[in-house]
Protein backbone atom coordinates (compact mmCIF):
# COMPACT_ATOMS: atom_id res chain seq x y z
CA UNK A 1 0.00 0.00 0.00
CA UNK A 2 1.54 3.31 -1.00
CA UNK A 3 0.82 6.21 1.60
CA UNK A 4 0.45 9.95 0.51
CA UNK A 5 -0.13 13.48 2.41
CA UNK A 6 -1.60 15.85 0.87
CA UNK A 7 -2.89 19.78 1.88
CA UNK A 8 -5.51 19.83 -0.98
CA UNK A 9 -9.25 20.39 0.29
CA UNK A 10 -11.12 17.22 0.72
CA UNK A 11 -13.25 18.10 -2.34
CA UNK A 12 -10.56 18.10 -5.24
CA UNK A 13 -9.00 14.57 -3.96
CA UNK A 14 -9.69 11.29 -6.34
CA UNK A 15 -10.42 8.39 -4.93
CA UNK A 16 -12.48 5.27 -4.86
CA UNK A 17 -13.99 6.29 -1.46
CA UNK A 18 -13.46 9.74 0.75
CA UNK A 19 -13.75 9.37 4.61
CA UNK A 20 -15.08 11.40 6.50
CA UNK A 21 -14.39 12.00 10.34
CA UNK A 22 -17.20 12.58 12.19
CA UNK A 23 -16.17 14.18 15.15
CA UNK A 24 -18.72 15.88 17.69
CA UNK A 25 -22.71 16.39 16.38
CA UNK A 26 -21.92 17.40 12.98
CA UNK A 27 -22.56 20.35 12.21
CA UNK A 28 -22.25 21.03 8.98
CA UNK A 29 -19.68 24.33 8.35
CA UNK A 30 -17.06 25.00 6.96
CA UNK A 31 -15.72 21.83 4.90
CA UNK A 32 -18.23 19.35 5.97
CA UNK A 33 -20.47 21.45 4.27
CA UNK A 34 -18.80 21.97 1.45
CA UNK A 35 -18.00 18.76 1.18
CA UNK A 36 -22.14 17.59 1.76
CA UNK A 37 -22.95 20.10 -0.51
CA UNK A 38 -20.60 18.60 -3.80
CA UNK A 39 -22.23 15.33 -2.86
CA UNK A 40 -25.94 16.59 -3.84
CA UNK A 41 -26.90 16.96 0.24
CA UNK A 42 -26.41 13.51 0.77
CA UNK A 43 -24.50 13.65 4.03
CA UNK A 44 -27.37 16.03 5.59
CA UNK A 45 -29.73 14.01 4.14
CA UNK A 46 -28.60 10.90 5.52
CA UNK A 47 -27.94 13.19 9.32
CA UNK A 48 -31.77 13.76 8.85
CA UNK A 49 -32.78 10.34 8.17
CA UNK A 50 -30.40 9.30 11.44
CA UNK A 51 -28.08 7.35 9.45
CA UNK A 52 -25.12 9.40 9.62
CA UNK A 53 -23.91 9.25 13.67
CA UNK A 54 -20.98 10.89 15.66
CA UNK A 55 -21.44 7.50 17.86
CA UNK A 56 -18.08 5.78 17.74
CA UNK A 57 -17.37 3.89 15.07
CA UNK A 58 -20.72 4.21 13.80
CA UNK A 59 -20.72 4.38 9.84
CA UNK A 60 -22.82 5.39 6.80
CA UNK A 61 -21.84 5.06 3.59
CA UNK A 62 -22.91 7.53 0.60
CA UNK A 63 -22.76 8.52 -3.23
CA UNK A 64 -20.38 10.72 -3.96
CA UNK A 65 -22.16 12.93 -6.37
CA UNK A 66 -19.81 15.62 -7.99
CA UNK A 67 -17.09 14.45 -5.98
CA UNK A 68 -14.21 13.31 -7.82
CA UNK A 69 -14.78 10.09 -5.43
CA UNK A 70 -17.39 6.77 -5.80
CA UNK A 71 -18.41 7.25 -2.46
CA UNK A 72 -18.44 8.74 0.60
CA UNK A 73 -17.72 6.83 4.13
CA UNK A 74 -18.78 9.03 7.42
CA UNK A 75 -17.03 7.69 10.59
CA UNK A 76 -18.07 8.39 13.98
CA UNK A 77 -15.38 9.20 16.40
CA UNK A 78 -17.49 10.36 19.35
CA UNK A 79 -17.57 13.46 21.26
CA UNK A 80 -14.98 15.96 20.29
CA UNK A 81 -13.00 16.10 24.21
CA UNK A 82 -13.00 12.15 24.57
CA UNK A 83 -10.92 11.59 21.68
CA UNK A 84 -7.93 9.82 22.38
CA UNK A 85 -5.44 8.21 20.27
CA UNK A 86 -6.75 4.81 20.69
CA UNK A 87 -10.06 6.15 19.23
CA UNK A 88 -8.13 7.94 16.22
CA UNK A 89 -6.45 4.10 15.23
CA UNK A 90 -9.99 2.64 15.34
CA UNK A 91 -11.26 5.18 13.64
CA UNK A 92 -8.78 4.10 10.98
CA UNK A 93 -9.65 0.38 11.29
CA UNK A 94 -13.37 0.81 11.56
CA UNK A 95 -13.06 2.62 7.92
CA UNK A 96 -11.59 -0.05 6.19
CA UNK A 97 -13.65 -3.15 8.58
CA UNK A 98 -16.59 -1.16 6.58
CA UNK A 99 -14.86 -1.74 2.82
CA UNK A 100 -14.89 -5.55 3.36
CA UNK A 101 -16.19 -6.93 0.35
CA UNK A 102 -15.71 -3.65 -1.84
CA UNK A 103 -14.03 -2.84 -4.85
CA UNK A 104 -11.69 -0.52 -3.14
CA UNK A 105 -8.42 0.31 -4.14
CA UNK A 106 -7.47 3.86 -3.28
CA UNK A 107 -8.85 5.17 -0.27
CA UNK A 108 -8.82 9.03 0.85
CA UNK A 109 -9.49 10.29 4.75
CA UNK A 110 -9.73 13.83 5.28
CA UNK A 111 -7.81 13.81 8.70
CA UNK A 112 -9.30 18.05 9.68
CA UNK A 113 -11.93 16.71 12.19
CA UNK A 114 -9.15 14.53 13.76
CA UNK A 115 -6.20 17.05 13.55
CA UNK A 116 -8.08 19.61 15.64
CA UNK A 117 -9.05 17.33 18.60
CA UNK A 118 -5.87 15.57 19.06
CA UNK A 119 -2.96 16.60 20.84
CA UNK A 120 -0.13 16.08 18.60
CA UNK A 121 -2.34 17.49 15.33
CA UNK A 122 -2.20 16.38 11.74
CA UNK A 123 0.92 14.37 12.44
CA UNK A 124 -0.67 12.61 15.33
CA UNK A 125 -3.79 11.79 13.01
CA UNK A 126 -1.82 10.83 10.47
CA UNK A 127 0.49 7.64 12.49
CA UNK A 128 -2.41 6.52 14.02
CA UNK A 129 -5.15 6.63 11.49
CA UNK A 130 -2.76 4.92 8.75
CA UNK A 131 -1.64 2.19 11.42
CA UNK A 132 -5.75 1.84 12.07
CA UNK A 133 -6.48 1.36 8.33
CA UNK A 134 -3.40 -1.39 8.22
CA UNK A 135 -4.51 -3.22 11.15
CA UNK A 136 -8.05 -3.13 9.63
CA UNK A 137 -6.94 -4.65 6.87
CA UNK A 138 -5.91 -7.67 9.18
CA UNK A 139 -8.14 -10.70 8.07
CA UNK A 140 -7.25 -14.03 10.14
CA UNK A 141 -9.49 -16.13 7.99
CA UNK A 142 -6.73 -16.16 4.93
CA UNK A 143 -4.29 -18.04 6.87
CA UNK A 144 -5.98 -21.23 6.14
CA UNK A 145 -8.89 -20.19 3.86
CA UNK A 146 -8.17 -19.83 -0.34
CA UNK A 147 -11.37 -17.47 -0.48
CA UNK A 148 -12.77 -15.00 2.21
CA UNK A 149 -16.21 -13.46 1.88
CA UNK A 150 -16.14 -9.77 2.82
CA UNK A 151 -12.52 -9.52 3.48
CA UNK A 152 -11.04 -5.59 3.73
CA UNK A 153 -9.95 -4.65 0.56
CA UNK A 154 -5.95 -4.31 -0.20
CA UNK A 155 -5.60 -1.18 -1.06
CA UNK A 156 -3.26 0.29 -3.62
CA UNK A 157 -3.24 3.91 -2.10
CA UNK A 158 -4.25 5.67 1.09
CA UNK A 159 -3.96 9.56 0.47
CA UNK A 160 -4.32 11.59 4.04
CA UNK A 161 -5.58 14.66 3.75
CA UNK A 162 -4.23 17.17 6.18
CA UNK A 163 -5.25 20.66 7.47
CA UNK A 164 -3.81 23.72 4.85
CA UNK A 165 -0.47 24.55 5.99
CA UNK A 166 0.38 21.19 7.54
CA UNK A 167 4.17 19.77 7.49
CA UNK A 168 3.43 17.20 4.59
CA UNK A 169 6.72 16.00 5.10
CA UNK A 170 6.88 14.59 9.09
CA UNK A 171 2.89 13.55 8.54
CA UNK A 172 4.21 11.36 5.88
CA UNK A 173 6.94 9.93 8.26
CA UNK A 174 4.67 9.43 10.91
CA UNK A 175 2.01 7.62 8.87
CA UNK A 176 4.95 5.29 7.83
CA UNK A 177 6.01 4.75 11.19
CA UNK A 178 2.33 4.13 11.80
CA UNK A 179 2.27 1.55 8.67
CA UNK A 180 5.21 -0.47 9.95
CA UNK A 181 3.81 -0.56 13.63
CA UNK A 182 0.64 -1.64 12.15
CA UNK A 183 2.10 -4.54 10.06
CA UNK A 184 4.36 -5.51 13.65
CA UNK A 185 1.02 -5.96 15.25
CA UNK A 186 -0.75 -8.21 12.21
CA UNK A 187 2.67 -10.14 12.32
CA UNK A 188 2.18 -11.06 15.95
CA UNK A 189 -1.83 -11.63 15.22
CA UNK A 190 -0.87 -14.02 12.54
CA UNK A 191 1.40 -16.10 14.71
CA UNK A 192 -0.68 -15.79 17.22
CA UNK A 193 -3.55 -17.39 15.66
CA UNK A 194 -2.15 -20.16 13.78
CA UNK A 195 -3.61 -23.52 14.95
CA UNK A 196 -1.41 -25.30 17.43
CA UNK A 197 -0.83 -28.02 14.88
CA UNK A 198 0.66 -25.87 13.10
CA UNK A 199 2.85 -23.84 15.49
CA UNK A 200 4.77 -26.02 17.88
CA UNK A 201 7.10 -24.79 19.99
CA UNK A 202 10.18 -25.38 17.14
CA UNK A 203 7.76 -24.02 14.68
CA UNK A 204 7.90 -20.82 16.96
CA UNK A 205 11.57 -20.78 17.36
CA UNK A 206 11.82 -20.93 13.32
CA UNK A 207 9.60 -18.32 12.90
CA UNK A 208 11.67 -15.85 15.80
CA UNK A 209 15.22 -17.47 13.44
CA UNK A 210 13.12 -16.02 10.22
CA UNK A 211 12.86 -12.76 11.79
CA UNK A 212 16.09 -12.51 13.22
CA UNK A 213 18.17 -13.32 10.08
CA UNK A 214 16.23 -10.98 8.12
CA UNK A 215 17.73 -7.72 10.59
CA UNK A 216 20.50 -10.19 12.05
CA UNK A 217 19.86 -10.52 15.30
CA UNK A 218 20.96 -12.70 17.80
CA UNK A 219 19.70 -15.56 18.29
CA UNK A 220 19.48 -18.55 20.77
CA UNK A 221 17.25 -21.41 20.87
CA UNK A 222 17.37 -23.50 24.15
CA UNK A 223 16.43 -26.91 23.70
CA UNK A 224 15.45 -29.28 26.59
CA UNK A 225 19.26 -30.79 26.87
CA UNK A 226 20.53 -27.17 28.19
CA UNK A 227 17.62 -25.97 29.49
CA UNK A 228 17.77 -28.78 31.74
CA UNK A 229 21.54 -28.39 32.46
CA UNK A 230 21.01 -24.62 33.14
CA UNK A 231 18.39 -25.43 36.01
CA UNK A 232 15.14 -24.52 34.19
CA UNK A 233 13.46 -26.58 35.94
CA UNK A 234 9.56 -24.70 36.22
CA UNK A 235 10.25 -24.32 32.80
CA UNK A 236 10.87 -28.20 31.90
CA UNK A 237 8.34 -28.78 34.27
CA UNK A 238 5.91 -27.46 31.52
CA UNK A 239 7.23 -28.21 28.60
CA UNK A 240 8.29 -32.25 29.34
CA UNK A 241 4.39 -33.16 29.23
CA UNK A 242 4.12 -32.66 25.09
CA UNK A 243 6.24 -35.25 22.25
CA UNK A 244 6.68 -31.36 20.96
CA UNK A 245 9.73 -30.45 22.95
CA UNK A 246 9.78 -26.93 24.50
CA UNK A 247 12.05 -24.44 23.17
CA UNK A 248 13.58 -20.75 25.03
CA UNK A 249 13.46 -18.72 22.46
CA UNK A 250 16.25 -15.75 22.94
CA UNK A 251 16.88 -13.03 20.70
CA UNK A 252 18.82 -9.62 21.18
CA UNK A 253 18.99 -6.45 18.78
CA UNK A 254 21.98 -4.61 19.85
CA UNK A 255 25.13 -5.69 21.63
CA UNK A 256 25.62 -8.47 24.75
CA UNK A 257 24.55 -6.57 27.51
CA UNK A 258 24.07 -3.06 26.15
CA UNK A 259 22.78 -0.09 27.58
CA UNK A 260 19.70 1.87 25.40
CA UNK A 261 19.83 5.81 25.27
CA UNK A 262 17.55 5.20 28.95
CA UNK A 263 20.97 3.37 30.29
CA UNK A 264 18.57 0.12 29.95
CA UNK A 265 18.98 -3.15 28.86
CA UNK A 266 15.16 -4.42 28.22
CA UNK A 267 13.76 -6.99 28.30
CA UNK A 268 10.41 -8.32 26.83
CA UNK A 269 9.45 -11.76 28.10
CA UNK A 270 6.55 -13.40 26.13
CA UNK A 271 4.25 -16.35 27.27
CA UNK A 272 4.46 -18.82 24.73
CA UNK A 273 2.03 -21.44 25.63
CA UNK A 274 1.56 -23.20 21.77
CA UNK A 275 -1.22 -25.34 23.72
CA UNK A 276 -2.79 -24.83 27.33
CA UNK A 277 -4.84 -27.88 27.92
CA UNK A 278 -4.10 -26.94 32.17
CA UNK A 279 -2.14 -30.64 31.71
CA UNK A 280 -3.10 -33.14 34.37
CA UNK A 281 -4.86 -30.39 36.13
CA UNK A 282 -7.01 -30.50 33.14
CA UNK A 283 -9.56 -27.73 31.63
CA UNK A 284 -12.99 -27.89 30.89
CA UNK A 285 -13.74 -28.96 26.99
CA UNK A 286 -15.38 -25.84 26.23
CA UNK A 287 -13.68 -23.03 24.56
CA UNK A 288 -10.67 -25.15 25.07
CA UNK A 289 -9.79 -24.27 21.10
CA UNK A 290 -8.60 -20.66 22.52
CA UNK A 291 -5.98 -21.99 24.17
CA UNK A 292 -3.81 -21.87 20.87
CA UNK A 293 -3.64 -18.40 21.49
CA UNK A 294 -2.31 -19.02 24.79
CA UNK A 295 1.19 -18.46 22.89
CA UNK A 296 0.23 -14.63 22.19
CA UNK A 297 2.35 -13.19 24.44
CA UNK A 298 5.31 -14.46 22.97
CA UNK A 299 4.10 -14.39 19.40
CA UNK A 300 4.06 -9.96 20.58
CA UNK A 301 7.34 -10.25 22.22
CA UNK A 302 8.52 -11.79 18.95
CA UNK A 303 6.94 -9.12 16.89
CA UNK A 304 8.13 -6.49 18.56
CA UNK A 305 11.30 -6.68 18.06
CA UNK A 306 10.84 -7.41 14.27
CA UNK A 307 9.17 -3.94 14.91
CA UNK A 308 11.81 -2.13 16.41
CA UNK A 309 14.61 -3.56 14.10
CA UNK A 310 12.78 -2.05 11.30
CA UNK A 311 11.86 1.96 12.66
CA UNK A 312 15.58 1.90 14.93
CA UNK A 313 18.00 -0.44 14.00
CA UNK A 314 20.36 -1.75 16.27
CA UNK A 315 18.19 -0.72 19.85
CA UNK A 316 19.27 -2.14 22.85
CA UNK A 317 16.50 -5.03 23.17
CA UNK A 318 16.63 -8.34 24.15
CA UNK A 319 13.47 -10.82 24.17
CA UNK A 320 12.80 -14.16 25.93
CA UNK A 321 9.85 -16.17 24.59
CA UNK A 322 9.71 -19.61 26.35
CA UNK A 323 6.97 -21.66 24.20
CA UNK A 324 5.81 -24.84 25.42
CA UNK A 325 2.93 -26.97 25.14
CA UNK A 326 1.17 -27.74 28.21
CA UNK A 327 -0.05 -31.59 27.88
CA UNK A 328 -1.36 -34.25 30.07
CA UNK A 329 0.58 -37.56 29.13
CA UNK A 330 2.65 -40.52 30.96
CA UNK A 331 5.65 -37.64 31.01
CA UNK A 332 3.73 -34.73 32.60
CA UNK A 333 4.54 -33.26 35.83
CA UNK A 334 1.85 -33.65 38.19
CA UNK A 335 -0.18 -31.40 40.88
CA UNK A 336 2.52 -31.95 44.14
CA UNK A 337 5.76 -32.01 42.29
CA UNK A 338 8.10 -30.15 43.53
CA UNK A 339 10.63 -28.40 41.04
CA UNK A 340 13.45 -26.15 41.24
CA UNK A 341 13.61 -22.73 39.51
CA UNK A 342 16.50 -21.05 37.51
CA UNK A 343 16.92 -18.86 40.51
CA UNK A 344 16.92 -22.24 42.98
CA UNK A 345 13.36 -21.57 45.02
CA UNK A 346 11.87 -24.73 45.15
CA UNK A 347 8.20 -24.15 43.45
CA UNK A 348 5.53 -26.85 44.40
CA UNK A 349 3.10 -27.18 42.15
CA UNK A 350 -0.53 -27.09 43.42
CA UNK A 351 -2.06 -26.52 39.59
CA UNK A 352 -0.68 -27.46 36.54
CA UNK A 353 -2.65 -25.18 34.79
CA UNK A 354 -0.94 -22.48 35.91
CA UNK A 355 1.84 -23.04 33.80
CA UNK A 356 2.51 -19.43 32.50
CA UNK A 357 3.88 -18.31 35.83
CA UNK A 358 6.32 -21.33 36.06
CA UNK A 359 7.75 -20.78 32.23
CA UNK A 360 7.76 -16.79 32.55
CA UNK A 361 9.61 -17.07 36.00
CA UNK A 362 12.39 -19.06 34.75
CA UNK A 363 12.84 -16.39 31.66
CA UNK A 364 12.51 -13.77 34.03
CA UNK A 365 15.54 -14.93 35.63
CA UNK A 366 17.34 -16.25 32.39
CA UNK A 367 16.64 -12.41 30.96
CA UNK A 368 18.49 -11.30 34.35
CA UNK A 369 21.14 -13.63 33.90
CA UNK A 370 22.20 -12.09 30.56
CA UNK A 371 22.27 -8.80 31.44
CA UNK A 372 18.54 -7.33 31.99
CA UNK A 373 18.45 -4.28 33.53
CA UNK A 374 14.81 -3.66 33.37
CA UNK A 375 11.85 -6.58 32.20
CA UNK A 376 8.73 -6.21 30.95
CA UNK A 377 6.86 -9.85 31.19
CA UNK A 378 3.58 -10.08 28.87
CA UNK A 379 1.05 -13.30 29.29
CA UNK A 380 -2.08 -14.39 28.72
CA UNK A 381 -1.91 -15.47 32.36
CA UNK A 382 -5.37 -15.86 34.42
CA UNK A 383 -9.06 -15.70 33.19
CA UNK A 384 -9.49 -13.53 35.98
CA UNK A 385 -8.17 -10.29 34.24
CA UNK A 386 -10.74 -10.84 31.16
CA UNK A 387 -13.73 -11.51 34.28
CA UNK A 388 -12.04 -8.16 35.57
CA UNK A 389 -11.27 -5.94 32.91
CA UNK A 390 -12.95 -7.43 29.76
CA UNK A 391 -11.45 -7.35 26.63
CA UNK A 392 -10.70 -3.96 26.39
CA UNK A 393 -8.13 -2.89 28.80
CA UNK A 394 -5.02 -5.01 29.51
CA UNK A 395 -4.41 -5.64 33.41
CA UNK A 396 -0.79 -4.25 34.64
CA UNK A 397 1.02 -4.79 37.77
CA UNK A 398 4.74 -3.59 38.80
CA UNK A 399 7.21 -1.93 40.36
CA UNK A 400 9.07 0.25 41.24
CA UNK A 401 6.24 2.94 40.50
CA UNK A 402 8.64 5.42 38.13
CA UNK A 403 9.43 2.25 35.80
CA UNK A 404 5.63 1.01 35.97
CA UNK A 405 4.65 4.91 34.96
CA UNK A 406 6.94 4.60 31.92
CA UNK A 407 5.51 1.85 30.59
CA UNK A 408 1.93 3.33 30.84
CA UNK A 409 3.26 6.54 29.35
CA UNK A 410 4.32 4.36 25.90
CA UNK A 411 1.05 2.77 26.33
CA UNK A 412 -0.30 6.01 26.19
CA UNK A 413 1.69 6.61 22.79
CA UNK A 414 0.58 3.69 21.76
CA UNK A 415 -3.56 5.00 22.21
CA UNK A 416 -3.34 1.17 24.17
CA UNK A 417 -5.62 1.24 27.50
CA UNK A 418 -4.32 -0.51 30.85
CA UNK A 419 -5.26 -0.54 34.23
CA UNK A 420 -2.84 -1.40 37.11
CA UNK A 421 -3.61 -3.77 39.76
CA UNK A 422 -2.07 -3.78 43.15
CA UNK A 423 0.94 -5.82 44.23
CA UNK A 424 -0.88 -6.71 48.03
CA UNK A 425 1.93 -7.82 49.91
CA UNK A 426 -0.44 -9.60 52.66
CA UNK A 427 -1.62 -12.16 50.23
CA UNK A 428 2.49 -13.30 49.77
CA UNK A 429 1.88 -15.79 52.64
CA UNK A 430 -1.04 -17.59 50.75
CA UNK A 431 1.60 -18.53 48.02
CA UNK A 432 4.23 -19.99 50.11
CA UNK A 433 4.13 -24.29 50.23
CA UNK A 434 4.57 -26.55 53.03
CA UNK A 435 6.95 -28.40 51.04
CA UNK A 436 8.51 -26.09 48.79
CA UNK A 437 9.41 -22.33 48.71
CA UNK A 438 6.34 -21.56 47.37
CA UNK A 439 3.07 -22.93 45.55
CA UNK A 440 2.25 -21.67 41.88
CA UNK A 441 -1.63 -21.66 42.77
CA UNK A 442 -3.92 -20.89 45.45
CA UNK A 443 -7.30 -20.19 46.40
CA UNK A 444 -9.38 -18.22 43.45
CA UNK A 445 -9.71 -15.31 46.45
CA UNK A 446 -7.59 -13.01 44.51
CA UNK A 447 -5.91 -14.84 42.09
CA UNK A 448 -5.35 -12.31 39.97
CA UNK A 449 -3.18 -10.32 42.34
CA UNK A 450 -1.45 -13.88 43.34
CA UNK A 451 -0.53 -14.28 39.69
CA UNK A 452 2.07 -11.41 39.89
CA UNK A 453 3.12 -12.11 43.13
CA UNK A 454 4.23 -15.30 42.26
CA UNK A 455 5.97 -13.79 38.83
CA UNK A 456 7.46 -11.50 41.05
CA UNK A 457 9.68 -14.26 42.87
CA UNK A 458 11.41 -14.63 39.85
CA UNK A 459 12.73 -10.83 39.44
CA UNK A 460 14.85 -8.29 41.06
CA UNK A 461 15.15 -5.89 38.54
CA UNK A 462 12.33 -2.78 38.06
CA UNK A 463 9.61 -5.18 36.55
CA UNK A 464 6.39 -4.61 34.70
CA UNK A 465 3.73 -7.44 34.06
CA UNK A 466 0.98 -7.35 31.52
CA UNK A 467 -1.56 -9.69 31.63
CA UNK A 468 -3.57 -9.78 28.00
CA UNK A 469 -5.67 -12.58 28.88
CA UNK A 470 -8.94 -10.15 28.11
CA UNK A 471 -7.49 -7.81 25.64
CA UNK A 472 -5.45 -10.81 23.49
CA UNK A 473 -8.17 -11.95 21.44
CA UNK A 474 -12.00 -10.93 20.71
CA UNK A 475 -14.56 -13.71 20.42
CA UNK A 476 -16.70 -11.57 18.01
CA UNK A 477 -15.86 -9.43 15.98
CA UNK A 478 -15.67 -5.59 17.03
CA UNK A 479 -16.19 -2.15 14.09
CA UNK A 480 -12.14 -2.38 14.22
CA UNK A 481 -10.99 -5.40 14.53
CA UNK A 482 -12.33 -9.13 13.62
CA UNK A 483 -13.16 -12.44 15.85
CA UNK A 484 -9.31 -13.77 16.97
CA UNK A 485 -5.94 -11.97 18.11
CA UNK A 486 -5.90 -8.47 18.66
CA UNK A 487 -2.08 -7.55 18.49
CA UNK A 488 -2.37 -6.00 22.08
CA UNK A 489 0.23 -4.51 23.93
CA UNK A 490 2.75 -4.49 20.64
CA UNK A 491 2.81 -1.01 20.05
CA UNK A 492 3.14 -0.31 23.61
CA UNK A 493 6.45 -2.34 23.64
CA UNK A 494 7.63 -0.87 20.30
CA UNK A 495 7.04 2.78 22.09
CA UNK A 496 8.96 1.34 25.37
CA UNK A 497 12.06 0.17 23.14
CA UNK A 498 11.98 2.97 21.45
CA UNK A 499 12.19 5.64 23.76
CA UNK A 500 15.55 4.33 24.13
CA UNK A 501 16.61 4.62 20.57
CA UNK A 502 19.72 6.46 19.62
CA UNK A 503 18.22 6.06 16.11
CA UNK A 504 15.06 6.32 14.24
N1 LIG B 1 -3.95 -19.60 29.80
C1 LIG B 1 -4.70 -19.55 30.99
C2 LIG B 1 -5.37 -18.20 31.22
C3 LIG B 1 -6.45 -17.83 30.22
C4 LIG B 1 -7.76 -18.12 30.46
C5 LIG B 1 -6.12 -17.11 29.09
C6 LIG B 1 -8.74 -17.74 29.57
C7 LIG B 1 -7.10 -16.72 28.20
C8 LIG B 1 -8.42 -17.03 28.44
C9 LIG B 1 -3.80 -19.82 32.20
O1 LIG B 1 -2.73 -20.67 31.97
C10 LIG B 1 -4.64 -20.47 33.23
O2 LIG B 1 -5.08 -21.57 33.01
N2 LIG B 1 -4.84 -19.79 34.36
C11 LIG B 1 -5.61 -20.29 35.42
C12 LIG B 1 -4.85 -20.05 36.69
C13 LIG B 1 -5.39 -20.82 37.88
C14 LIG B 1 -5.22 -22.30 37.68
C15 LIG B 1 -4.66 -20.37 39.12
C16 LIG B 1 -6.94 -19.56 35.42
O3 LIG B 1 -6.98 -18.38 35.05
O4 LIG B 1 -7.94 -20.17 35.72
MN1 LIG C 1 -3.25 -22.72 32.15
ZN1 LIG D 1 -2.03 -20.69 30.03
Amino acid sequence: MQLRVVTDQPWDVQADVLVVPIVGEPGFTGELDEIDRRSGGELRALATFGELKSKRYATALAAGGQLPVRRLLAVGGGDAGQLDRETVGRIGAAAERRLGGRDVARVAIWLGPIADAIEGGAIAAAELVARGVVEGSYDPQSIYRATVEAAPPILDELVLILPAGADTTGALKAAERGQVIAEGSNTARTLSNRSANDISPEVLAEEARVIAERHGLWIDVIEPERAIELGMGMFMAVGQGSSNPPRMIVMRSGGDGERDGLDRHLAIVGKGVCFDTGGISIKPSERMEEMKLDKTGACTAIAAIDTVSRLAPGTPLLVVAPAVENMPGPHSTRPGDIVTALNGKKVDITNTDAEGRLILGDAMTYAEQLGATHVVDVATLTGAVARALGHLVTGAFGAPQGFYDEVVGAADRAGERMWQLPLIEEYVPEMESWYGDLQNAGSAEGSLIKSALFLREFVTKPWVHLDIAGTAYYRKATAWAPRGATGASHATLVELALAGARSG
